[in-house]
């Protein structure tokens, strides 16, 4: 029986190429979403996985979309939890909303995805967790209060799983993406963007494949003595 995969934010951008990623390994995939339908429904027409709607920030639909990917593909054995938005801006400028919507849907997401699949993987003795955290987590960058403190908490929150999963076979890693060619980076002030990619050493933006490949290592049966980990990929911008 093929394993089943989660990818929360999977429709789209970087959370798209780790759906294929998996699907290409034999895995059975749902792509998680949140918002764009329009888009949804065309990846499902271009790639054939089925994508299903909730939003990981709230933690009751989280239990139900479990749940029904459960009922309809099989037990969860794989979550990448890759769902993830930006309110950019300095502290000055920056809402409680602003804070609250990054916290809530970047770590909250986490914490209620991961909640709603570890019983089981831990029964099973099988699973597989990767948190896709950020560059700017482990740096930090102007302008991102809230989503460094997110995406370093991922960090945290990654190594402490880690440990509760190791003895029951479930590992639990992250990836720190650079600046990734995607609608999120694409949304960064061209001129702002154009100074950040001088300092990348590799001399470009990331693509999404390039990050789905690790996450589809750290998700195979050969990823089994990972556990813990950050994988870095970022074109050496930060050597952390
Ligand atoms: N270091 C120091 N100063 C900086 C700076 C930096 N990195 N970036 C901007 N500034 C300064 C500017 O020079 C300007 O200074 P002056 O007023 O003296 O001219 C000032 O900050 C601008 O401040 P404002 O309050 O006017 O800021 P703003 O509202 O115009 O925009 C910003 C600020 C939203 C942070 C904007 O600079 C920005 O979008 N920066 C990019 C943030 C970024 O990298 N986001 C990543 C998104 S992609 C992602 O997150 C994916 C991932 O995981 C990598």
């Amino acid at each position: 029986m093929a394993r089943v995969a989660i990818v929360t934010g999977g429709t789209r951008g970087i959370g798209e190429a780790i759906s294929l990623a998996l699907k290409e390994q034999g895995v059975a995939v749902a792509a998680n979403y949140a918002g764009n339908d329009e888009k949804a429904r065309e990846f499902t027409a271009r790639t054939g996985i089925s994508a299903y709607k909730w939003d990981v920030s709230d933690h009751e639909a989280c239990l139900a979309g479990v749940e029904k990917v459960a009922a309809e593909l099989g037990p969860v054995d794989i979550l990448v939890n890759n769902a993830g938005i930006t309110r950019d801006g300095t502290i000055l400028k920056m809402t409680y909303d602003m804070w609250k919507q990054v916290m809530d849907t970047n770590l909250g997401g986490c914490f209620n995805m991961a909640k709603a699949v570890f019983p089981g993987m831990r029964e099973r003795k099988w699973g597989r967790i990767v948190n896709i955290g950020s560059i700017n987590g482990q740096a930090g960058q102007y302008g991102q209060v809230n989503y460094a403190a997110a995406k370093s908490g991922i960090h945290g929150f990654t190594k402490a799983l880690s440990q509760e999963g190791a003895k029951m076979g479930v590992t639990v890693n992250a990836i720190a993406p650079g600046y990734i060619d995607t609608d999120m980076v694409a949304a960064v002030p061209a001129d702002v963007l154009e100074k950040i990619v001088a300092k990348i050493p590799v001399g470009r933006l990331g693509q999404a494949h390039e990050i789905a490949r690790g996450v589809a290592f750290l998700c195979s049966e050969d990823g089994g003595f990972v556990t813990g980990s950050t994988l870095s990929i970022n074109g050496g911008q930060h050597m952390y």
